[in-house]
């Protein structure tokens, strides 16, 4: 039991980013274009009081959107939000209580923000766990099922007639979600959805989502967006024997992929510090000692595809994208299985207790 419920998933997560290490060691990480200004526009950025979900929640308040930080960590949502309006000249940021783990929770912040009255223009289920602890959600839901995948589900198609209100044919609203390169390694199996298939759930949800308003002439686009292996507290929900495994890993990552810079610095600058430099002992230690130029993949770079997808003028209009390292590539064979995106569709209406569109 422990072997298919802990290990095996484990292990596909780990070869999932052994295959994202490579290419990021290989490639360049993206850069962000010239943004256009969004002053008076509205986003919502779930879990956007820390790692990749603050660094877009600062980039959008920073093009001059207003930013609601949706979030279940009060104290923590209004430092971030603090640290905006510190930076951001133009834009502002609010925090709201929004708990994933609790669909009654989702619709609680929905009815709030609806009663605003406020317009919607960009959606960023950026918020997410990995590999926590085998536990349920208060409506019984596996956990990283319940809170990645359903609760960012009712929570788009509860803001879905908002958004639809909001976006023009000039300039559609956004839907922007995070998926991860461990939904290649994920199938979806209708009878066991109480599993962990968060990722490859999201990567279809959103496929469906654009098929749907497209059909419809609505002018709401969705993307998914792939950060890469990012250096955040996301990994700090890993537990036992997977905080063993991943010290080493990720210590290697991180200093691996640092290290090639500050080669390649050391010979474009010639950098006579190098030396110093190569015994990092953590990541954080590592990461701390480096210069501007020789970052290593912060939550700052692993944001930049969401920032783009969310804010890029060359995505206007274009949906259905599974958006790597600023790149359009194809997500993994079983998700655009059309008569599987729609059942899953109408099984996760049945699990929220959403009336059917
Ligand atoms: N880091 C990577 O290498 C990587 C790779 C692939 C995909 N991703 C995806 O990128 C997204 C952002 O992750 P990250 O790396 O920036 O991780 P992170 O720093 O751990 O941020 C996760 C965010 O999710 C929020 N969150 C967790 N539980 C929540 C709940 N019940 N209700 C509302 N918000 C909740 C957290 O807020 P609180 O602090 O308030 O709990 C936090 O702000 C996730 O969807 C993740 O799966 C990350």
């Amino acid at each position: 039991m422990w072997l298919l419920t802990v290990f095996l998933p484990l292990m596909r997560v780990y070869l999932c980013g052994i295959k994202v290490l490579i290419y990021q060691l290989l490639n360049r990480s993206f850069t962000l274009p010239v943004l256009p200004k969004l002053s008076g526009r509205i986003a919502i950025v779930t879990g956007g009081a820390r790692g990749m979900g603050l660094e877009t929640a600062r980039h959008l308040a920073g093009l001059g959107m207003h930013v609601v930080i949706a979030g279940n960590d009060e104290t923590e949502g209004l430092a971030a939000v603090e640290k905006i309006h510190e930076e951001a000249k133009e834009g502002k940021a609010e925090f709201m209580f929004l708990d994933l783990a609790s669909l009654k929770s989702v619709r609680q912040f929905v009815h709030r923000f609806k009663v605003r009255g406020l317009p919607l223009h960009t959606l960023v289920n950026n918020a997410g766990i990995m590999l926590v602890p085998e536990m349920e959600t208060e409506d019984g839901f596996e956990f990283h099922f319940g809170l990645n995948y359903l609760g960012h589900f009712l929570l788009t198609n509860l803001l879905l007639d908002t958004l639809v209100r909001s976006g023009t044919r000039q300039r559609c609203a956004r839907v922007v979600t995070m998926a991860s390169a461990t939904h290649y390694g994920g199938t979806l199996d209708l009878d066991n959805l109480h599993s962990r298939r968060s990722k490859v759930a999201l990567v279809m949800f959103t496929k469906r989502l654009q098929d749907r308003m497209a059909a419809r002439g609505l002018h709401v686009t969705a993307n998914n967006v792939d950060p890469g292996m990012v250096d955040t507290a996301l990994y700090d929900f890993l537990c036992g024997a997977a905080k063993m495994a991943k010290r080493p890993f990720t210590g290697l990552f991180f200093r691996v992929r640092a290290l090639r810079r500050r080669l390649i610095a050391a010979i474009v600058f010639s950098d006579s510090s190098i030396i110093n430099h190569l015994v990092w002992r953590t990541p954080s230690q590592g990461a701390r000692v480096q210069s501007d130029v020789l970052k290593s993949l912060t939550p700052a770079e692993g944001a930049s595809t969401a920032i783009y997808a969310a804010a890029a003028a060359e995505l206007e209009g274009v949906g259905g994208r599974y958006l790597y390292n600023g790149e359009d590539r194809p997500s993994a064979g079983c998700t655009y299985d059309v008569d599987l995106q729609e059942a899953l569709w109408r099984t996760s209406c049945a699990l929220t207790g959403l009336q059917e569109a």
